[in-house]
């Protein structure tokens, strides 16, 4: 390991993407503090696998901000502390607001007030709404279409804002869907309720649920299912880190894809899956969920011209192997 660098705040770093994003800058040389309310997140992750400092609280709470900036030399923060449930934020759409927004400005206060102007955001390709051609890129028209959606457009709106006033610098990653986990095995999804894909896959293959629902099969795809664009959180992190760097080294605002730039459908996820796991895996075909499009994929080309990004596992086989290896490991 390199000699200590920066320290790095990460809040919500005890969540999927987030962990992965601490182990990657402690591997990295970084010192990290993780600030995680634990609502969603897991405490052991982050004070027993990767073994770093957890603070827990919530990004909301100005004092406990306050008391992080003034206490620590923190160079900067990259912020995953949100809700994710599109579904849920269309019922309880001012959860997500008071959450991502509200959370989001709190924090974006207590840094201008502790003079830390440096901020890597976890954004989503979900502020493009329904896709008007594909591989999307950041030029893409924004039409978020969930209270989720809007609450990370919003975000992406103050980020511009806060540049203008107050010369706080950031970079937003606009995710595709992550997915997988680490490969050796220390860190993966665990959500609860469980609503994405491929952990519903592989619980199904675990014999923890009876069948996977196939939601809809008579989209315009080759196959009738809906085609996504799996990108696997590995390389998500490493891509934070390179961000994290560019700010560091004293770049400017900049807005970024992450994604494979392959898209693969539910019926190849499953298939996929019964080929890695050798378990039959039951799946039902039922009526599509709403507010699905079609096809999402991403360009990443800006993100690999720019931050030099490349991705390790862009092979749906790795991505559903290392999220195999965790589940079986943790719920197995
Ligand atoms: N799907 C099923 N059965 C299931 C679960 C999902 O067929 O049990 C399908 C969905 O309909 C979709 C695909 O599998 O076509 C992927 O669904 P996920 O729920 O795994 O992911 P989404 O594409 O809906 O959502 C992801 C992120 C969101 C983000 C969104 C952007 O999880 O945070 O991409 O559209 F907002």
């Amino acid at each position: 390991m390199s000699q200590a660098k920066a320290t790095i705040l990460v809040t919500g770093g005890a969540g999927y993407i987030g962990s992965h994003a601490v182990l990657a800058l402690k591997r990295a040389g970084y010192e990290v503090v993780v600030l995680d309310n634990l609502v969603y997140g897991h405490r052991e992750l982050v004070e027993d696998v990767i073994k770093v400092e957890l603070i827990v609280g919530d990004v909301s709470d100005r004092s406990i901000l306050d008391q992080l900036f003034s206490t620590r030399e923190i160079a900067a923060v990259m912020h995953f502390a949100a809700y994710i449930a599109v579904g849920e934020s269309v019922t309880e759409p001012g959860k997500y607001y008071r959450n991502n927004v509200n959370g989001t400005l709190t924090l974006l206060e207590a840094m201008v007030a502790a003079e830390v102007k440096k901020l890597v955001f976890s954004s989503t390709c979900a502020i493009y709404g329904m896709p008007k051609q594909v591989p999307m890129t950041e030029e893409h028209p924004q039409d978020p279409m969930s209270p989720y959606a809007a609450s990370k457009w919003m975000v992406e709106r103050m980020l511009g804002d806060f540049e203008q006033a107050y010369d706080l610098k950031s970079v937003a990653f606009r995710y595709f869907n992550a997915s997988g986990a680490n490969p050796e095995g220390l860190l993966g999804e665990d959500h609860n309720p469980e609503t994405h894909l491929i952990p519903l896959v592989l619980l199904t293959a675990l014999g923890k649920r009876e069948s996977i629902s196939i939601f809809g099969s008579d989209y315009p795809t080759p196959d009738g299912t809906c085609i996504r664009d799996y990108i696997h959180v590995s390389d998500l992190a490493d891509a934070h880190v390179l961000g994290l760097e560019y700010l560091l080294k004293g770049g400017t605002r900049e807005v970024f894809n992450l994604g494979n730039g392959n898209g693969f459908s539910v019926k190849q996820v499953i298939e996929t899956a019964r080929a890695v796991t050798g378990r039959e895996i039951k799946a039902v075909e039922r009526d599509r969920r709403a507010g699905d499009p079609p096809v999402l994929i991403g360009s990443s080309d800006k993100v690999r011209q720019t931050l030099g990004w490349h991705p390790q596992y862009p092979d749906l086989n790795d991505i559903i192997s290392h999220a195999w290896q965790w589940h079986q490991k943790r719920h197995g």
